[in-house]
C-alpha cells in the first residue's frame, strides 16, 4: 500500500518508534493522527507533522472506541491502524498480578480490540492495513522479562491469525519484530538489557523506513534487523540448542550486571 493521502493512526505516537513513523507517514503524504496516553507529547508531534492528536489509553477498550469514533467522524474512514504503544515492565516469575494484566491489556488485548473495532468496517469497504508492533522478543524471547516475551509473542501470534483469516479479503497486516531500538524505552531499560541491545540498535528513523517499504511490498514481517531472520531460524531448527544458549547468555549477563 502506498501512504498518499491515506489516513494513518499511529498509537504511542508521541515517543520513539511511534514518533518516527508519524513524521515519515506524512513524509509520504499521508493524513496522520497522533494518538498516545501522553497528550501533550501527541500535541507536538502531530504539530511537527501536520497531523492531529488524540488522547487515547491503548490499555482500555472504551478509549480505543473513542479514538477510532472521533478519527472516523473528523478525518475520515481509517486505512492505516499502527498499533504501535507498548510498555516494557521488568519481571521474573514472581511479576504481580497486575503488572501481567497492564501489560496483556497494553501490548496485546489493544492488537485484539483495535481488530474488534476495525475490521468489520475494513471488509465492508474491502480494504485496510493494520500493522502490529510486537517485537524480536516476541519472536525469540526477552531475558528479564516474562510479561513481555509472554504479550509480545501473543501480538505475533494475533497478528499471524489475522492475516490467515482476513488476508485474503483485502485487509493487509504486518508484524513489526525489531531488536534493540535506541528509544526512551531501551534506554530506560535494566543496564544488562541496555548491555545486549544497545550495541546492535539502530534508530527510530530507520524502523520507520523498514515499516514503509515492508507495507510498499505488503511484508507480513518487517524485520528492521536482518539478522533476527538468522536467529529464529537457529532457534525453530534446534529449540533445546537454543535454550542453552541463551541459558548461557543471562548468566553472562547476570555475571556482568
Ligand atoms: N525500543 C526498542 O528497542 C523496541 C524493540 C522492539 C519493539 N519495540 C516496541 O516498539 C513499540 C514502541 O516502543 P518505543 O521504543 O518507541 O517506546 P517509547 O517508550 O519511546 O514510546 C512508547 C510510546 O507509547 C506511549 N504509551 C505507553 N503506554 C501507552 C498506553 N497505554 N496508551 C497509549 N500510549 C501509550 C508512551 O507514552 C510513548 O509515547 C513498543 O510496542 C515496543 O514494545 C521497541
Amino acid at each position: 500500500m502506498q501512504l498518499n493521502q491515506r489516513v494513518a493512526v499511529v498509537t504511542g505516537g508521541a515517543s520513539g518508534i511511534g514518533r518516527a513513523l508519524c513524521l515519515r507517514f506524512a513524509a509520504e503524504g499521508a493524513r496522520v493522527v497522533v494518538s498516545d496516553l501522553n497528550l501533550a507529547g501527541a500535541e507536538s508531534v502531530a504539530a511537527e507533522c501536520g497531523g492531529v492528536a488524540f488522547r487515547t489509553d491503548v490499555g482500555s477498550e472504551a478509549d480505543l472506541r473513542a479514538l477510532v469514533a472521533h478519527v472516523e467522524q473528523r478525518v475520515g474512514p481509517i486505512d492505516v491502524f499502527v498499533s504501535n504503544a507498548g510498555i516494557a515492565p521488568g519481571g521474573l516469575v514472581e511479576t504481580p498480578e497486575e503488572v501481567w494484566e497492564r501489560a496483556m491489556d497494553v501490548n496485546l488485548m489493544s492488537h485484539i480490540r483495535a481488530a474488534r473495532l476495525l475490521v468489520p468496517d475494513m471488509l465492508r469497504r474491502g480494504q485496510g492495513y493494520l500493522v502490529n508492533v510486537a517485537s524480536a522478543a516476541g519472536l525469540l524471547t526477552q531475558l528479564g522479562s516474562a510479561p513481555y516475551a509472554v504479550t509480545k509473542h501473543g501480538a505475533v501470534a494475533f497478528a499471524e491469525w489475522l492475516a490467515v483469516t482476513y488476508g485474503d479479503r483485502g485487509i493487509r497486516v504486518s508484524c513489526v519484530c525489531p531488536l534493540g531500538v535506541r528509544t526512551p524505552m531501551l534506554e530506560g531499560s535494566d543496564d544488562p538489557i541496555k548491555a545486549l541491545l544497545l550495541p546492535e540498535a539502530i534508530d527510530a528513523a530507520q524502523v520507520a523506513d523498514a515499516v514503509v517499504a515492508g507495507m510498499a511490498a505488503e511484508t507480513f514481517l518487517i524485520l528492521p534487523h536482518p539478522q533476527v531472520r538468522e536467529m529464529t531460524g537457529r532457534k525453530e531448527s534446534d529449540r533445546d540448542r537454543w535454550i542453552s544458549g541463551m541459558q548461557r547468555l543471562a548468566r553472562r549477563l547476570e555475571g556482568e550486571g
